[in-house]
């Protein structure tokens, strides 16, 4: 995010809830900083600026210089002059939000029938007791919430290298073999920066989602990941180029600007 601010212009003292680099563009900004804070806010709830911010530090940033915030430090930032700030955050998992996604990542692999049902129920004199075959099924039910290493592998790979920009997107490309194929020997090919992959096990994560790639091709794939880079062509197996060719149409690799 790049953030404009003229002299004396501050978003007011808030917190951010993951590592954030601060790195200041044209101008000069001024930062008060500090560890503690009550996390009480100002009425303004939607901008969660604190209400009680008193300063343990205060460094002044000017073009080139960066400054770290660890994740829940409390910081007020002032424009000396024009100024413009980058600000680059790093986000860690969220295990409370993990494990939601978790049980939805294991409903989807359909373990347990959707609708509770209980054709041959008999009338009751005690409608408001909860019956034990309700009891006993929902216990049935919910021991089938089973999982093996495998799926924790599945469910971080696809979890983790899904971003909101992949949410929804379909192939979109129409392009022939024989073109790319040329286009990728020549090098005008490069890894989409905004796309994330990771791998782990046998197993290959683009976009959220998982691919299993033959023997000839993991190398390959991995070090795509690793260095974000398609790197020497003449160097990539076939079935690679054959693989890269439908990350093509998916808009995961592109091609070059031109210079
Ligand atoms: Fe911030």
């Amino acid at each position: 995010m790049v953030s404009f601010s003229a002299p004396g212009g501050s978003v007011g003292p808030h917190f951010d809830s993951y590592d954030v680099f601060l790195i200041q563009g044209t101008g000069r900004r001024t930062w008060q900083v500090s560890s503690q804070h009550d996390g009480q806010f100002t009425n303004n709830s939607e901008l969660k600026i604190l209400k009680n911010f008193s300063s343990e530090g205060h460094c002044t940033l000017e073009k080139g210089d960066i400054l770290y915030l660890p994740p829940h430090f409390a910081h007020h930032g002032a424009g000396d002059s024009y100024a413009f700030t980058f600000s680059v955050g790093f986000r860690a998992p969220e295990f409370t939000k993990l494990k939601v996604d978790f049980l939805d990542y294991l409903d989807s692999k359909e373990l347990i029938e959707k609708i509770y049902t209980d054709p041959n129920i008999r009338p009751t004199k005690n409608p408001a007791k909860i019956p034990s075959k309700l009891i006993r099924d929902t216990n049935q039910i919910l021991e089938r919430l089973r999982w093996n290493q495998d799926d924790i592998h599945i469910f971080l790979g696809e979890n983790l290298s899904i971003s909101d920009d992949d949410q929804g997107k379909t192939t979109s490309k129409t392009i022939d073999w024989k073109t790319f194929r040329n286009r990728l020997n020549k090098g005008f090919y490069e890894v989409n920066p905004s796309v994330r992959m990771m791998y782990s096990r046998n197993y290959f994560f683009i976009a959220g989602r998982t691919f299993t790639f033959k023997k000839e091709t993991v190398g390959d794939f991995r070090r795509i990941a690793d260095s974000r880079s398609i790197g020497e062509p003449d160097s990539l197996h076939l079935e690679t180029k054959k693989i890269l060719f439908e990350f093509a149409k998916n808009n995961w690799i592109l091609l070059r600007p031109a210079d």
